[in-house]
């Protein structure tokens, strides 16, 4: 390797992720070419069938060696129906979360053409938010327990989990989004009406890190309430930030809100760090190898990931191309196109090369 190239680790996983990872890595190559930089792409087994076949999921060392000897990583997708209890994606894609410490879910939710959007009358400057969503700690620790399990006296028990240090980051991580790229306000939602110890804690810690950015207006919702005020009106919200299951809930509808599962991107981030970029969408089992999927979602989170690699121009070019192929309906058949994820990644590089 030389002193200039960079080491992506490329894990293309299940279903129709390793289609979407390939159109999505074709068009990082075309901005390599075109924007003159380096970049190794190593693609790394780990799926449902490599488990099938060897029963690993994460092997030993594979996280020290991915915060090592990668500069980022690339997921397609997992979930596959052969492994019910969903191990695999629990060890590989939870565990990178938590095991790298990516305590940022940055999810932006841009519309990138009006005809995408499910909501009357609103267009692009309607529906143009971030949400950061904690992504190390919340109810996704797996604290808890069964008791009398199976029985008619069965009990269980699932905690959430909020420490100072984890919310404090997380709400600093946004305000310093929104100082940076010049947004003007930070929302925070919880539900610390019913959930008076943890939520309080998101409570104070937001009011405190506030402080800090007197130029950004502050805002808070309950989780019921901004899901209401997401679909009416979008407009409302520049930054939100919420807690991880909150996140990944106000996720989906928002990636609806774009057009779909298919276009939403995100970045699981820890700055400074090696970091993670994925699609929100799953694995579709039911569409894998059909031609359908849409590569979109998965060609914006490696534009995430250009950008984090120091590749700000790149990044904008692939945007760009992005949502010149969606306002000219040269896309696939979920959002009303014609063409395969080939031809979308094809036309994308293409865009690309010729920026
Ligand atoms: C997401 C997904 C994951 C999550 C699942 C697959 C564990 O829904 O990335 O939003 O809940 O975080
Ligand atoms: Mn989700």
């Amino acid at each position: 390797m030389s002193d200039t190239q960079q080491r992506v680790a490329v894990l293309p996983g299940d279903g129709i992720g390793p289609e979407v990872t390939a159109e999505a890595m074709k068009v990082v190559r075309a901005a390599a070419e075109r924007f003159r930089f380096d970049l190794e792409l190593v693609e790394l087994p780990w799926s449902a069938d490599h488990y099938l076949a060897t029963g690993e999921t994460l092997p030993d060392g594979a996280l020290d060696e991915l915060r090592d000897r990668y500069a980022a990583i690339f997921i397609g997708a997992y979930g596959d129906p052969r492994v019910p209890d969903m191990r695999h994606a629990a060890d590989i894609l939870l565990g990178i979360r938590f095991g790298l410490d990516l305590y940022i879910n940055f999810r932006p939710i841009k519309l990138y053409h009006e005809s995408l959007c499910p909501l009357k009358n609103k267009g692009p400057k309607d529906v143009d938010l971030v949400v950061f969503r904690e992504n190390t700690e919340g109810a996704y620790v797996g604290v808890g327990g069964a008791f009398k399990k199976g029985t008619a006296d069965e009990i269980a028990v699932q905690e959430e989990m909020h420490t100072r240090k984890g919310v404090e980051r997380i709400v600093r991580a946004a305000f310093e989004y929104a100082a940076r790229t010049g947004r003007s306000k930070v929302t925070m939602c919880d539900k610390s009406n019913v959930m008076r110890f943890g939520h309080d804690l998101w409570q104070r810690c937001f009011a405190e890190v506030a402080e800090e950015y007197a130029d950004i207006e502050t805002d808070h919702y309950f989780v019921d309430a901004l899901a209401m005020q997401l679909v009416r009106k979008p407009e409302m919200f520049e930054v939100v930030v919420t807690n991880n299951m909150f996140g990944d809930i106000l996720t989906d509808l928002g990636a609806a809100l774009q057009g779909g599962l298919g276009v939403a991107a995100s970045g699981n981030l820890h700055p400074g760090r090696t970091s993670m970029f994925e699609p929100v969408h799953g694995s579709a089992p039911k569409y894998t190898g059909q031609g359908t999927a849409n590569p979109v979602g998965a060609v914006l989170s490696a534009s995430l990931m250009l950008e984090d690699l120091g590749h700000p121009e790149a990044a904008a070019a692939v945007e760009a191309a992005v949502a010149a192929s969606l306002a000219a309906g040269d896309t696939t058949r979920d959002l009303g196109g014609g063409l395969s994820p080939r031809e979308v990644g094809d036309l994308l590089s293409a865009a690309v090369n010729s920026s």
